[in-house]
């Protein structure tokens, strides 16, 4: 019986197929295959847009003119240094630490050092959202720097988005070709409607708390290997299997034996997609030009043959952290890196969401089936 309810109820586990509210700031639909955010398909998206551009949209709801983009880089440019509070704090967290624990403990920090903070309105909640948006990718860079006894790379601000990204990260900036497929990936992952981790936001607002109380927990939500994790866990599948030349021939037994033992194998499968994920072609095609450039052709093959056997023996396709964790693994990031960097693009479409949420409100409070004992008395 429910909580408050006398007829038992249908439990809808894990919430399938359940529609809990409306949203103008993504539309999934999986017949067509199709991801649009704010009505553009992602994928032209990525073809023509920066990752700059494609926040604006989230954030207004429109693409910028030219004069709108221009103001908007010039801000995220003047924000992108860490204070050196949240250095310090970063210092003092152990290296055994997960990098989304840091990540998560970083913009618990910023939080707790805005005057801003319970300020609830949607011109502040914008403000905060691009402040944490030009200063994750320092955050990350940092803690991957300093796990490897680097120090802080200053941002550049004559770089785009992705190029100082990867400056910040690596102390230099990559070929044109190695920027291009980091700014698709950003792009692909800024957004993904009522996923676990902007739901996680959403209920943490739909009581009234703030901003970076919702975005703490989204990151809190993005860390496991169902959801953002996996792209780190693709990672790990291929490192097991083997990312020496001829190891794809390992990826069918590889398969048999981790199916056997009733692994999930991350990096396939998704909750709403069923006949493949939307994103997959576009960065797809970006890891097929970086094992180009990088000169990894075995990692292109050990793709294609995991691919290959997982669709013939269980017809479960691959979703986005397939192509991206090898992707990101090629450009130099460590493995541990590649969830804080979802997190660095999820920042759009969570706070998107966040500030769509406050706009029209109801508390998320869903019921529950009591299955445990009956009522009995205190003995
Ligand atoms: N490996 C093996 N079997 C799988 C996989 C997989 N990756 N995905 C689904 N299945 C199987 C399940 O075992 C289940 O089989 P059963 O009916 O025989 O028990 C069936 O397919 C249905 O799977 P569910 O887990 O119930 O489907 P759900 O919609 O809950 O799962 C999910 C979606 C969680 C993404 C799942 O496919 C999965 O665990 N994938 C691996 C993790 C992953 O890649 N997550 C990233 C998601 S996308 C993103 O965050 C960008």
């Amino acid at each position: 019986m429910s909580d408050t309810q006398t007829v038992e109820p249908h439990v809808y586990k894990g919430l399938t197929g359940v529609v809990v509210d409306t949203t103008a700031v993504s539309k999934v639909n999986p017949e067509t295959n199709s991801l649009l955010y704010r009505g553009y398909p992602v994928q032209e998206l990525a073809a023509k847009k920066s990752f700059e551009e494609v926040a604006y949209l989230l954030w207004h709801g429109e693409l910028p003119d030219d004069q709108q983009l221009a103001d908007f880089e010039a801000l995220e440019r003047s924000l992108r240094h860490l204070s050196p509070v949240i250095k310090r704090i970063i210092d003092e967290l152990p290296l055994t630490a997960h990098p989304m624990d840091v990540v998560r403990t970083a913009v618990s920090v910023i939080g707790a050092s805005d005057p801003e903070a319970e300020n609830p309105s949607a011109k502040s909640d914008l403000a905060k959202s691009i402040r944490l948006y030009a200063q994750l990718p320092a955050i990350v860079s940092y803690d991957q720097r300093r796990r490897h006894g680097l120090d802080l790379v200053e941002p550049r601000d004559d770089l785009g988005y992705s190029a100082n990204f990867l400056h910040m990260a690596f102390g230099e900036v990559p070929e044109l070709v190695v920027v291009n497929a980091f700014d698709v990936s950003m792009i692909l992952y800024a957004e993904h409607s009522f996923n676990a981790s902007t739901f996680a936001a959403r209920v943490i607002t739909s009581t009234l708390s703030d901003l970076y109380s919702a975005v703490t927990g989204a990151v809190g939500a993005l860390k496991g290997a169902l959801h953002g994790g996996a792209n780190e866990a693709v990672m790990h599948t291929f490192t097991e299997i083997g990312l020496e030349a001829g190891s794809a021939a390992r990826a069918e037994p590889w398969l048999e034996q981790a199916l056997a033992d009733k692994r999930k194998i991350m990096g396939f499968g998704h909750r709403v997609y069923k006949s493949g994920d939307s994103r997959v072609p576009t960065m797809r095609a970006s890891l097929v030009t970086l094992t180009e450039h990088y000169q990894k052709p075995e990692l292109l093959e050990l793709y294609e043959a995991l691919e290959t056997a997982m669709t013939t023996r269980k017809a479960i396709l691959p979703n986005l952290d397939y192509p991206s964790g090898p992707a990101y693994h090629l450009m130099g990031f460590d493995t541990l890196t590649f969830t804080p960097i979802f997190v660095a693009a999820r920042i759009t479409g969570w706070t998107a969401h966040i500030i769509e949420q406050k706009k029209s409100n109801a508390l998320i409070r869903p019921l529950s089936a009591y299955n445990g004992v009956d009522q009995r008395q205190v003995p």
